[in-house]
């Protein structure tokens, strides 16, 4: 159903965003760490309407759900809860929002750690930006939506997402510096190209143990007098914490010293092995990794012209991310699939996709 199908009018504006899937740096955005992101082609899509009844009016042609907000301290939930967040920091940030049609379209995978919610966030904020003429750049508009994210949809996540989903693209990487904001557009590495297999495990963040995570990383970085994890560079300096925030924290810095490896110029050969580093991090020190995502990752790492491979996102399912050679990433995908749902799952390849 389209939007004048929904709404009896035809949408006055539109704007999309893309997901995105991180190549290095996990869970080290919300210790002010480093990140290396960049767009997948799978993006959402908004169109906005004025509603002349007082009432905001959303729809999801992924869902074919529409949620109406009769009363504004009725907080919706599900995909509505992430447009209705955006109205409101708009409207905290001083700016007057007008009672909207909001219909929404997402070719962005839900659940496999892939932003689909910071996609909703910046398409929204986004659309309602050229619908209002608002002045609100890039950046800020990254940072309304997290503030999006963490008051409504309830999840206390850093601006990696958010930031990538605004500023990032599909033919470069974006390092970024989450405590300055300073930014860096890389190529690719030489040769390679990447791809993204979902393990057909869902996720759920919010419920998982991302919020346990960060007040651990919290919690260790008072213990070590810092402002943030960080701050510390060498992992000696973490035998003064008690287990398990010493590997929490271990986690946090071998990993931003990965980023930092990458930001100095790296072979592809090299970035593979920077990325196979980062999932036995996560997976034993972090603990964020499950079965399935292991046995993916460990398939992708044992096959020819696999540079490396690791769990992408915040864990606990969803999707894995691999380094290829370039002009390989079919054959690849499509081979390891078989081999993977043989052993009993049903994953699917998200990138390269097929679709678009
Ligand atoms: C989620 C959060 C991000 C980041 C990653 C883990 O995607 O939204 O801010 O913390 O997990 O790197």
């Amino acid at each position: 159903m389209s939007f004048q199908q929904i709404f009896n009018k035809p949408p006055e504006t539109e704007a999309s965003a893309p997901g995105r899937v991180n190549l290095l740096g996990e869970h080290t955005d919300y210790n002010d760490g480093f990140v290396l992101p960049t767009a997948i082609p799978q993006c959402t899509t908004v169109q906005l309407g004025f509603s002349s009844d007082r009432q905001h009016h959303f729809y999801s042609e992924n869902f074919n759900e529409q949620v109406s907000i009769l009363d504004i301290n009725y907080t919706p939930s599900g995909f509505a809860s992430y447009i209705f967040g955006c109205i409101e920091v708009l409207q905290q940030a001083g700016y007057t929002i007008p009672s909207l049609f909001v219909y929404v379209k997402s070719s962005v995978p839900m659940g496999s750690g892939l932003s689909s919610s910071a996609a909703l966030e910046v398409a929204t904020l986004r659309a309602i930006r050229k619908l209002l003429n608002l002045p609100i750049n890039d950046v800020e508009v990254a940072q309304l939506a997290q503030k999006a994210e963490i008051h409504y949809a309830g999840v206390q996540c850093g601006i990696m997402d958010q930031i990538a989903s605004s500023l990032a693209d599909t033919e470069h990487i974006l390092f970024l510096d989450t405590r300055t904001l300073e930014r860096r557009v890389m190529p690719l590495p030489d040769g390679a190209e990447i791809v993204v297999i979902d393990s057909g495990v869902p996720r759920t963040l919010a419920s998982s143990g991302y919020n346990q995570r960060r007040a651990e990383c919290e919690q260790a970085a008072r213990s070590l007098g810092v402002k943030a994890l960080r701050d510390i560079t060498i992992v000696e300096a973490l035998e003064i914490l008690p287990e398990p925030l010493r590997r929490r924290a271990r986690h946090v810095v071998t990993e931003n010293n990965r980023v930092l490896e990458v930001l100095q110029g790296v072979s592809s050969q090299r970035f593979g092995e920077l990325m196979n580093a980062s999932h036995a991090s996560l997976r034993d020190d972090y603990e964020v990794s499950v079965p399935a995502l292991d046995t993916l990752v460990d398939m992708l790492q044992k096959t020819p012209g696999v540079f490396g491979a690791r769990l992408t996102g915040a864990g606990f399912g969803g999707a894995c991310v691999a380094l290829v050679t370039a002009g390989e990433a079919r054959s690849i995908t499509t081979r390891i699939l078989e081999q993977y749902n043989q052993a009993g799952y049903s994953g699917q390849i998200l990138v390269p996709s097929w679709e678009l």
